[in-house]
């Protein structure tokens, strides 16, 4: 196999920055002395530069520019809004709902407020990781404050009905709260639309630069209050102090722009390669989609090869190909993905798993490639595999008893 060709399948871990968004960030990062005085000395050339960012950003999910916050990515934006709400609105109630397959960022604030005197409720998800919006709405208590529901997982692309849990909300009285770092700058993604309150995502997932996100804070019906969660200046109208990342901003308003502009063209021709892979590689033997096949996001798919070890699978692409086994976030260890877990799927198909996230830059060519190479790979395992072997000879391997030695 060809050692120097790089394809990269793992888009939904990060993306490569446009060529675009580098061009429009130099003039902020360079330091020659005339950019210096412009941008440093001059600061009301750095302060339009984020206003026009933050109205490209607004833009993009057609908010009012005021309600954008900036932070250093999405892990600090669930932090501030999660955080933000439970401090601020504790004198009203301390009851949070959200779900079992959010990401960290979600969860382990979760448990941080756990122990602040937060109580939370772990919504389950179906086989397709959609939630029930029955038990959702019987979930809701006079002390709950909050609904947080990410919009598309980042492991499987299922996205949940937005606007039905708006509704839900809206009848209660309750804050919605979503994650929609994977679905921002890649499908149509409109808060007010749905009645999202508060909305935490980032540059890095949309091919803009690392270390920037925001939060989306409705100012209007309703007009939220979050507590600060960084104390200092006063900078993002008191909500997020610190002197602004200057030309990871810019970068990030530029990416909203292209997203903007070129987000329908890029997912049709995104999904059609998707679902190529994921048809050329369903001809092998038993392999399983793990999450809904219809309300996804265009570019993922994520494949179960059944009796082949992910981890395993991936050595076999000699590090040509970049996909994920499991969270992208988790797969330094061994335990199999807990989205997955939360599915329905067994230990022995959750480990089994290949996440395969394309983007702007996946070629036809790419796609090609990589279908060879995971059916060798897959192939290759399960001709090694003495489990695979019993499989073929029909034997149910879960009436096998194992020898104890
Ligand atoms: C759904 C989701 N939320 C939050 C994050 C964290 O984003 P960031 O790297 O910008 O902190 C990620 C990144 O993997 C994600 O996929």
């Amino acid at each position: 196999m060809d050692r120097k060709r790089m394809i990269y399948l793992d888009n939904n871990a990060t993306t490569p920055t446009d060529p675009r968004v580098v061009e429009a960030m130099l003039p902020f990062s360079m330091n020659t002395r005339q950019c210096q005085a412009a941008i440093t000395l001059f600061g009301w050339v750095a302060e339009e530069a984020v206003d026009y960012a933050r109205e490209q950003i607004a833009n993009l999910i057609e908010v009012d520019s005021k309600e954008i916050i900036f932070t250093s990515g999405a892990t600090e934006s669930d932090n501030l809004g999660l955080k933000g709400v439970f401090e601020m609105y504790r004198r009203k109630g301390n009851h949070i709902i959200t779900v079992k397959t959010e990401h960290k960022a979600i969860l382990d604030t979760c448990d941080h407020l756990e122990k602040l005197g937060a109580e939370i409720t772990y919504l389950e998800v179906n086989r397709e990781g959609l939630i029930d919006l029955t038990e959702l709405e019987a979930a809701i208590k006079p002390n709950t404050i909050l609904i947080s529901v990410m919009w598309a997982n980042n492991e499987t692309g299922t996205i949940q009905d937005m606007k039905t849990i708006g509704d839900i909300c809206a009848k209660h009285g309750v804050l919605f709260m979503s994650d929609a770092t994977q679905a921002v700058g890649k499908i149509p993604v409109k808060p007010k639309k749905v009645g999202v309150h508060i909305m935490a995502f980032s540059s890095h997932k949309m091919y803009g630069p690392k270390g920037v996100g925001a939060l989306y804070v409705s100012r209007k019906n309703p007009r939220v209050k979050l507590t600060a969660q960084m104390d200092g200046g006063g900078h993002e109208r008191g909500m997020r102090s610190g002197t602004l990342n200057v030309p990871g901003i810019v970068g990030f308003g530029k990416a909203a722009e292209i997203a903007k502009n070129e987000m329908t063209q890029d997912a049709e021709r995104v999904s059609k390669l998707r679902d190529k892979l994921e048809t050329e590689l369903s001809k092998l033997e038993e392999v399983y989609l793990n999450g809904a096949k219809q309300s996804r996001m265009p570019h993922v798919t994520n494949l179960s090869f059944k009796h082949v070890e992910g981890e395993g699978l991936m050595m076999t692409f000699n590090q040509n190909i970049a996909v994920s086994s499991g969270s992208a976030c988790t797969s330094a260890s061994l335990e199999p993905s807990y989205v997955l877990v939360a599915l329905g799927l067994g230990d022995d198909l959750a480990h089994s798993s290949i996440r395969f996230s394309l983007g702007r830059f996946t070629t036809e060519e790419d796609v090609d490639y990589a279908i060879q190479a995971v059916a060798q790979g897959v192939n290759h395992m399960r001709d090694l595999s003495p489990i695979w072997e019993m499989y073929k000879e029909g034997i149910d391997l879960n009436t096998v008893t194992w020898s104890e030695h």
